[in-house]
């Protein structure tokens, strides 16, 4: 049984059908990815398994558990940590503070009794933060707050962890480091569920690849596999129109208005158009 397993998901916000009947699995010790085109659904899936949103249909599944309608603070003790798409850290705390404040929320109800010094200590050192440990993490370009936020997470010493564009931010020296921690961290034993723009690390570090489109899974397989599959290249390009059973009940936001191939905006950084994602797969 995989360490997580969504089933039949069913999303609406209104007229769009943000996730359609969607299924995926990430194995322990492995790094899944999930893309897809801008809109496809993919934030929508992070909130689904981690419980800031609520399903319509389907169940999401942890080690065996139904989680049926847990909080997202019950979710997060029984081991699942996520970073956001739109950075979430404490401004005005240190780096350290920041990871501290996660590994000090761990102890209160976590049965071991590890210490969240050491914790905070082992957690900087692995994310390569160390020498900036003192820094307010406002000061910080966003590549290296995108690291604190994802060594907030680890401090939690997560089972599963959810990571939304990890490497915008990033330049390609760090996107190749954060590539390796990935893989070092599956190798420890972690499930790694890795939404990402950039394509050469997906293709790099994923064992398994789903990816979505117009909220419904259109490709589950190795990156040879994905990069193999022509309609995955076409959803990018955006020669292929709406599935089947399409948006009949509501346009779906793609982002990039048809036609363009502009990289959109996120934060400081800008995120490879499509056409640019789609020479990549080829
Ligand atoms: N809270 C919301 N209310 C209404 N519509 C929403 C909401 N959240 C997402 N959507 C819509 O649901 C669809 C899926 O959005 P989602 O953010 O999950 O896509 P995404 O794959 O993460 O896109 P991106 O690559 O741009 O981050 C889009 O059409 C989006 O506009
Ligand atoms: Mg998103």
């Amino acid at each position: 049984m995989a360490l997580l397993e969504v089933e039949g998901v069913d999303v609406r916000f209104g007229g769009i059908h943000a996730l359609r009947q969607a299924d995926l699995a990430v194995e322990r010790g492995t790094v899944t990815g999930l893309i897809g085109p801008n809109g496809a659904g993919k934030t929508t899936m992070f909130n689904v398994i981690c419980g800031l949103q609520p399903l319509h249909r389907g169940r999401v599944v942890l080690d065996g558990r139904d989680l049926g309608n847990l909080r997202p603070h019950r979710r997060a003790r029984l081991g699942i940590a996520r970073t956001f798409q739109r950075l979430e850290i404490f401004g005005s705390l240190t780096v350290r503070e920041n990871i501290l404040a996660a590994a000090e929320v761990r102890r209160r109800w976590a049965r071991d009794r590890s210490n969240p010094r050491a914790v905070t200590d082992a957690v900087l050192a692995l994310v390569g933060l160390a020498p900036l440990a003192a820094r307010r993490a406002d000061t910080l370009p966003t590549g290296q707050a995108r690291l604190v936020e994802l060594g907030r997470a680890l401090a939690t010493r997560p089972a599963l962890l959810l990571l939304d564009e990890p490497s915008s931010g990033l330049d390609e020296h760090e996107s190749d480091e954060l590539g390796d921690l990935l893989v070092r961290l599956a190798m420890a034993g972690m499930g790694i569920l890795l939404v990402e723009h950039d394509m050469d690390l997906v293709m790099r570090v994923c064992s398994c690849i789903s990816v979505l489109d117009f909220g419904a899974v259109l490709a589950t397989g190795s990156p040879e596999q994905i990069r193999a599959d022509d309609r995955v290249r076409a959803a990018y390009l955006g020669t292929e129109g709406a599935p089947e059973d399409g948006p009949v009940d509501g346009p779906v936001d793609r982002g990039d208005p048809p036609g363009t191939d502009a990289g959109t905006a996120d934060g400081d950084t800008l995120r490879p158009g499509r056409a640019e994602t789609a020479d990549v797969l080829a």
